[in-house]
């Protein structure tokens, strides 16, 4: 054999032993389990703790609220979009036993004026009290950044699939959106 084979063939098989070297560090434990991928992967992703309830639950127990929904400009837009995760609400809520309407008396929410005004009569809503538990607790969004993060006049969002303001010229600058739109039905 030529003196330059054997040297080429030296060189190989120090760069494939380099390469297996490096590689039985670099590809992950549980590789190739069962395909092209991480086996440890569908074991994490099965261990991730649920966060979203089904709506159908939601429904059950907030039958109000959920009919007001239905029936407005809202209807399309789930309770989850706007509350955050509600998994853990549910079971709170569920092992309480709690398992029918909390009516509206019960939940101190008072929309006493439902009517959209554009005078600043700020004495018509009271926030909401909440007794649930810090932990279980669903968010009540009432603040104007929320509504705007899809309300807000944007050159890049089609006007034909949400209707868009422009903050610096609807109505009241500092009143709160649901002061004028209750947000279950915005135009009610
Ligand atoms: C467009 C966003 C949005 C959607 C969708 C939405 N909510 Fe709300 N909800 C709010 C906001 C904002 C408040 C806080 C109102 C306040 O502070 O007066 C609220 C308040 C509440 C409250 C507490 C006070 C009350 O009015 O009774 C409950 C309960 C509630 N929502 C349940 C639901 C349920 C159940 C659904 C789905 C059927 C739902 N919401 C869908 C925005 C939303
Ligand atoms: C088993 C019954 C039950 C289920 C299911 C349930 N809730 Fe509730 N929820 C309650 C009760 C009771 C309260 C009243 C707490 C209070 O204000 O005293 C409440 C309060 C709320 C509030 C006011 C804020 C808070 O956390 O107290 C919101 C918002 C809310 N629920 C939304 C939801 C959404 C969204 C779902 C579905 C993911 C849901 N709820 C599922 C019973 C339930
Ligand atoms: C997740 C996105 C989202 C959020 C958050 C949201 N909206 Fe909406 N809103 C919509 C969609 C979608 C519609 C139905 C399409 C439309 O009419 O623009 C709608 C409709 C409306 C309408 C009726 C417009 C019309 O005349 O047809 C009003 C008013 C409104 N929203 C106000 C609010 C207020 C106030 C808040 C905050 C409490 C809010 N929205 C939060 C998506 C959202
Ligand atoms: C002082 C009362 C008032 C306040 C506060 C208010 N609105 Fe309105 N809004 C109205 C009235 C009245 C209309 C209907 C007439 C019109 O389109 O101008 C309206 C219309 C809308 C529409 C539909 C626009 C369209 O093109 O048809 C949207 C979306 C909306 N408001 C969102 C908001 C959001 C988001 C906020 C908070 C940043 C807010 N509004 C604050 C009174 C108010």
């Amino acid at each position: 054999m030529p003196q330059q084979v054997t040297r080429l063939i030296l060189v190989f098989a120090i760069f494939i032993g380099i390469f297996y070297t490096v590689r039985s560090y670099f590809v992950p434990e549980s590789w190739g389990e069962f395909g092209h991928y991480r086996g440890n992967a569908i074991r994490e992703i099965a261990a991730l703790e649920t966060k979203y309830a089904d709506i159908k639950t939601c429904i059950e127990c907030h039958k109000e609220n959920a009919g007001l929904l239905a029936e407005g400009e809202h209807a399309s837009i789930k309770c989850q979009t706007c509350h955050g995760p509600g998994y853990k609400h549910n079971k709170y809520y569920e092992l309480q036993g709690k398992s029918n309407t909390p009516d509206s008396a019960s939940m101190s929410t008072e929309i006493t004026d439902t009517s959209v005004s554009t005078e600043n009569t700020d004495t018509s809503i009271q926030k909401h009290k909440s007794t649930t538990p810090e932990e279980f607790r669903l968010r009540t969004p009432d603040d104007r950044k929320f509504c705007l993060n899809c309300h807000e006049l944007n050159s890049g969002r089609p006007e034909k699939a949400i209707k868009q303001i422009d903050v610096t010229d609807h109505y009241n600058m500092k009143k709160k959106c649901i002061k004028c739109h209750p947000p279950h039905a915005p135009n009610s």
